[in-house]
């Protein structure tokens, strides 16, 4: 594992082999199989590219009204409980003892992206948020806590753990492509990225 700081972004690279990744990549098929993927629209209308579900207390949606955590699922079930191989990188990373109360599962096909943005929707910014990526690379963008300025790229690779915490919390970030094909964790392809948030 090497780890590097880049723009206040603690990247783990390399924190999950192959064994760990299998596990959480199991762990979320359960989730899915639970909460199916759906592609919420941004509050222009637009449908996202990236397909989401999740899992905790909370789940992130977005429609015409806004961007929200709710406790449901579009199916009106309560979305599954955060799989414990997933709970266990964030006591990992974080050390912390509070727990996420929200695991957004973002799905990447290979034309998805996510543009910048800052994660803002929970109620305090003390607590970091945890991104880990499975399968195929995704070009990571960091920028700064205002909109505009230089911002760093880095591809993130299956089993790469970042933590959003600190100056790096209220910084915008997102991801500019993935790069199809380039990891067979997942049999179909793509990029799946989970991110692990302290809601309430
Ligand atoms: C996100 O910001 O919610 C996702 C980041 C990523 O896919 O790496
Ligand atoms: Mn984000």
């Amino acid at each position: 594992m090497v780890k590097l700081s880049v723009k206040g972004f603690d990247i783990h690279s390399g924190c999950l082999d192959i064994a760990a990744q299998r596990a959480v990549l199991t762990a979320v098929r359960g989730v899915v199989a639970d909460a199916p993927f759906f592609r919420p629209d941004t509050p222009y209308g637009k449908p996202m590219s990236v397909r989401m579900s999740a899992a905790g207390q909370y789940g992130w949606y977005s429609d015409k009204k806004g961007y929200r955590y709710v406790r449901n699922h579009p199916s009106g079930r309560p979305w599954p409980a955060i799989p414990e191989p997933v709970l266990d990188i964030w006591r990992d990373v974080t050390g912390l003892a509070r727990m996420p109360e929200c695991c957004l599962i973002n799905y990447y096909g290979a034309e998805a992206k996510m543009g910048l943005h800052q994660d803002r929707d929970e109620a305090s910014m003390e607590w970091p948020v945890v991104s880990v990526s499975l399968g195929d690379d995704g070009l990571f963008r960091m920028g700064n806590v205002t909109r505009g300025g230089k911002t760093e790229s880095h591809w993130l690779r299956s089993g790469d753990v970042v933590v959003m915490g600190g100056d790096a919390r209220l910084a915008y970030h997102g991801v500019d492509r993935i790069r199809s094909g380039s990891s067979t964790l997942l049999p179909k392809g793509g990029r799946l990225n989970l991110t692990l948030r302290v809601v309430t």
